[in-house]
């Protein structure tokens, strides 16, 4: 029951149709009109739509959706105004056709029409600092002060798709243990070695029963089968009170043997200092010290996991993404085009964490040992450590020295899915893009200096671009956002009910201090350092919560938008479906001859967005 006003704007004028009246929102409706004019008014630019309720019905809250508008001219020429999206009363939307060219983007014309259209988007997308030292956010303090176009549109509804019993039956095995290294949650943190750091001293005596008898720590480390996960951000960070009760936090280092196809933990020390009171644990100790100094180790693996690798990393980082492209680029742009799809519910998802999972009174400060003010420590350290390279994934894996271990399912999946998105962004870009466009796009760079200042990566240290040359560096970019919120945030997310379903896998928060000598852990002092039932709980609930699908999700691939009218971008898309399926069927193939498949990179469960 709306009257919406639909204005048309040409490269002369602009054409006002008022109170086209839309039937009651569950009708799916489609509605012709006519718009008048005398002369020749020349080419068409943007359509302006404006929902107004009628007076007697401004007390009901029932949005309007508007899918797309085509307009017909004179001459018989089609026009394709791709919206999609949900209005609310006397909001405007400003919208270009679908035939994205850089070149009219950069037009005098066209930006005089779209004035009011950037009015809005500065108006709507704002930055805010949520903590100094993190990236910056969207200026929201609740999903309803977000502009309706990037707000959930339906109730995201949960599916249970999941088991947990593997992880229940082989939680306490170091096989297992090390395999979650590779192929579980956190796939991120663990590195070759090639030389022991000062702060762990791990000896040959110490190891010598969980090597081969002829070889050595030096020997097996210049052979490449030694590696390490070190938690050094979590150093000193004083742990939280639960309950009137304090919690307790580790900064471990672990040393890891690969040999035969399995990676084996051989040695943990559970605090940065090396030193009396921080032994180093092995797997020959009692089976109580080690199965602790290993809990220690998943805590500490709690804490980087959620709030570097899946919040800063995917969340917060995409966040930037989409509101950097949200105030830079106009919608006619083909890289808006490309992107929308891939910034879908960011927005709404990262303030809901917000106010519910990293605020002062949520989730993280109630229900874990880092707690409120070390949680903030940790994301700083994360946040001002993170570089470029380390978010290319072909990169990240050089650089830490994983390119050769076996059975690493998320870097074969990974690597494959990033060179098919390289493929589809490359025959994307350089369709609209020679390298001297590139240069010349003063949208693109006003983009790029808005992703380089708002994620806090403007130093030289952290290798963030500072300016586009070629196809080939815009494409790797492009890339590298495609595939951080989608194949990467999968990758981190949807396992957390799988791996952290089974608490002691996966603590949120531990009671007693890491133990400083060997000898004096009993199993009831194991289960009273365990989190007690109520933390227990919360945690569970909610890693189960954020690791369910929606139906209403989109997979990777999948541009339900009419935002493309154009023949080229239309075949790469169907290419990028085929190339994603073939990957499909391969992942299907291996994961058949898996004990536990590795599904998070399969493309069918990939989201196109941080959604969740
Ligand atoms: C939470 O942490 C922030 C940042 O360290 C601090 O400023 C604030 O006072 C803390 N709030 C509470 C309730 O502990
Ligand atoms: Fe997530």
């Amino acid at each position: 029951n709306w009257h919406n006003d639909v204005i048309i704007y040409t490269e002369n004028d602009a054409l006002t149709a008022d109170s086209i009246s839309t039937a009651p929102s569950y009708y799916l409706h489609v509605q012709n009109f006519t718009v008048e004019c005398k002369v020749n008014i020349g080419k068409l630019l943007l359509v302006e739509l404006e929902a107004k309720s009628p007076s007697f019905m401004t007390f009901i809250d029932d949005d309007w959706f508007c899918s797309k508008i085509t307009v017909t001219t004179p001459q018989g020429a089609c026009m394709l105004f791709p919206c999609h999206s949900w209005m609310s009363c006397e909001k405007k939307l400003i919208l270009r056709d679908s035939v994205g060219l850089v070149k009219t983007c950069n037009n005098t014309m066209y930006c005089q029409a779209s004035d009011s259209f950037m009015c809005y988007v500065f108006t709507f997308y704002r930055w805010s600092i949520f903590s100094p030292g993190l990236p910056h956010v969207v200026l929201a303090e609740s999903p309803n002060e977000l502009p309706p176009e990037v707000r959930f549109s339906f109730t995201k509804e949960k599916e249970l798709l999941f088991t947990k019993e593997y992880v229940q039956k082989n939680w306490r095995k170091d096989e297992f243990f090390g395999y979650q290294f590779l192929n579980g949650l956190n796939p991120m943190i663990i590195k070759r070695c090639s030389k022991l750091p000062e702060k762990f001293p791990v000896t040959n005596e110490m190891v010598r029963g969980f090597l081969p008898d002829t070889s050595t720590l030096e020997s097996e480390m210049a052979k490449g089968n030694i590696f390490i996960c070190d938690y050094e951000r979590l150093r000193d960070l004083e742990g939280n009170e639960i309950n009137k009760k304090k919690q307790y936090l580790a900064a471990p280092l672990c040393l890891l043997f690969s040999s035969q196809g399995k990676l084996m933990p051989i040695a943990i020390q559970l605090n940065q200092q090396p030193g009396r009171g921080n032994p180093i644990f092995l797997p020959s100790d009692s089976e109580t010290d080690w199965l602790l100094a290993k809990i220690f180790v998943r805590n500490a693996e709690f804490c980087e996991h959620e709030l570097n690798f899946h919040l800063l990393r995917t969340h917060l980082i995409g966040e930037v993404f989409t509101v950097a492209t949200m105030r830079n680029l106009p919608s006619c742009h083909p890289l808006f085009k490309l992107l929308l799809p891939h910034t879908r519910y960011t927005l709404q998802i990262n303030v809901m964490a917000r106010n519910r999972l990293i605020s002062v009174d949520g989730y993280f400060a109630k229900f874990t040992a880092i707690g409120n003010e070390s949680m903030t420590i940790l994301m700083k350290r994360a946040a001002s450590s993170l570089t470029y390279s380390s978010l290319c994934l072909p990169d990240d894996i050089k650089e830490r020295g994983l390119e050769k271990i076996p059975n690493y399912y998320y870097r074969d999946d990974g690597l494959e899915l990033w060179n098919i998105m390289y493929k589809f962004v490359f025959g994307f870009v350089s369709h609209y893009y020679s390298d001297q466009d590139i240069q010349e796009d003063k949208e693109l760079h006003a983009w790029l200096t808005e992703m380089r200042e708002n994620t806090l990566l403007d130093n030289s240290e952290a290798g963030f671009p500072e300016s586009f040359y070629t196809v080939k560096e815009l494409a790797k970019f492009v890339t590298m956002m495609i595939f951080s919120v989608s194949a990467q945030h999968a990758a981190v997310n949807n396992g957390q009910f799988d791996f952290g379903g089974w608490m002691p896998n996966f603590p949120s928060s531990l009671r007693c201090p890491p133990p400083s000598r060997k000898g004096s852990t009993t199993k009831d002092s194991l289960l009273a350092t365990l989190p007690d039932i109520r933390t227990t709980v919360h945690a569970l609930a909610v890693g189960y919560m954020l690791s369910q699908g929606s139906s209403d999700r989109y997979p990777l691939g999948h541009y339900p938008e009419e935002l493309f009218s154009e023949e080229v971008p239309l075949k790469l898309i169907a290419q990028f479906k085929n190339d994603l399926q073939d990957l499909e069927k391969k992942i299907d193939a291996r994961n058949k001859k898996l004990d536990l498949p590795y599904t998070y990179l399969n493309p069918r469960n990939v989201e196109n967005s941080v959604a969740i």
